[in-house]
């Protein structure tokens, strides 16, 4: 192993900690208990699995929890009524619908009923708007991509002016990727399932994130010797090794890409613990803008 092993449950813990002190603080201070509602709409086992995950830490951190678990075939009128119900509730300062909704239901219009300043997700087509421009400000950035930032920054890696290359499009992580790369001065690509020549693109890159949801898809010879590579994959393979018969692996090869990568995230225990930690950060700043303390 050559690459440094970027511990994102370590530095998730350390986030979370700062959070359990300032929601204390908050309410000591100023009465304000820091607020998250979660929206499960049907019972798609990861979803459900996510939100409880989210819950439990909101509360852990001593923070208010709410939560509705909705029908799947709710309609979309009712659906918008319950976010808006959140959305007027003074206890509540972070609104978090997830995803995927089920088909029949408009997705943007769903996303926009979230009041911008509840948006702890930063899925709100105005947050959206914002993160995609110069010299705007987003009051949420969305979880996951936010936490890859700050998994590169916690090996030291230098952003301003490095070569970046994001694989995958999707709202939720590649395209907001992208743009907090960018907004940090980096030079980024995007690719994507039409990208030509990948490898030959990918050996470029001081920063990798992947976030394909192809297991074990980029390989160690891509990499760039020395390359930060941030995995978002989470994907189950069959291993008859184990109990479950099966185990989970990242978008990246990572067994040969540690050898070449200069610090690299694992699967479990990189990326996934800072997506809850990041919407603990948000949900607290929420609060803290609700009573006035910041911006
Ligand atoms: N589905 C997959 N990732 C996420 C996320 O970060 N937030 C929400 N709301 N849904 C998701």
């Amino acid at each position: 192993m050559t690459a440094t092993l970027i511990d994102g449950k370590a530095v998730a813990a350390s986030i979370q900690q700062k959070v359990r002190e300032e929601a204390e603080m908050l309410k000591t201070k100023y009465g304000v208990t820091p607020g998250l509602a979660t929206v499960l709409v049907g019972d798609n086992p990861a979803s459900k699995a996510y939100v409880g995950s989210k819950q439990k830490m909101t509360q852990e951190l001593g923070m208010y929890s709410v939560g509705v678990h909705l029908p799947a075939d709710i309609s979309q009128d009712e659906l918008l009524k319950v976010i808006r119900g959140y959305g007027e509730d003074p206890k509540v300062h972070g609104i978090l619908v997830q995803l995927p909704l089920p088909p029949h239901l408009d997705q943007e219009t769903v996303l926009g009923a979230v009041p911008i300043e509840k948006d702890v997700d930063g899925f709100h087509p105005i947050n959206v708007g914002r993160l995609a421009m110069k010299n705007r400000e987003p009051l949420f950035v969305p979880c996951t991509p936010a936490g890859c930032i700050v998994l590169i920054d916690s090996v030291g890696t230098k952003i301003e002016g490095a070569r970046a290359v994001v694989l995958g499009r999707s709202n939720i992580v590649g395209l907001p990727a992208a743009f907090l790369l960018l907004h940090r001065n980096a030079t980024v690509t995007i690719c994507h399932s039409r990208t030509q020549n990948l490898p030959d693109i990918v050996r470029q890159a001081d920063i990798v994130i992947a976030a394909i949801g192809k297991p074990q898809f980029v390989k160690a010879e891509w990499l760039k010797p020395g390359a930060t590579v941030i995995d978002v994959g989470i994907n189950a393979i069959p291993d008859p090794t184990k109990k479950s018969g099966q185990r989970l692996v990242g978008d990246v090869d990572f067994e040969n890409a540690k050898e070449v990568a200069g610090a690299i995230t694992p699967v479990p225990g990189g990326v996934g613990p800072m997506t809850i930690a990041m919407l603990m950060q948000n949900t607290l700043n929420s609060a803290k803008r609700a009573a006035g303390l910041i911006k």
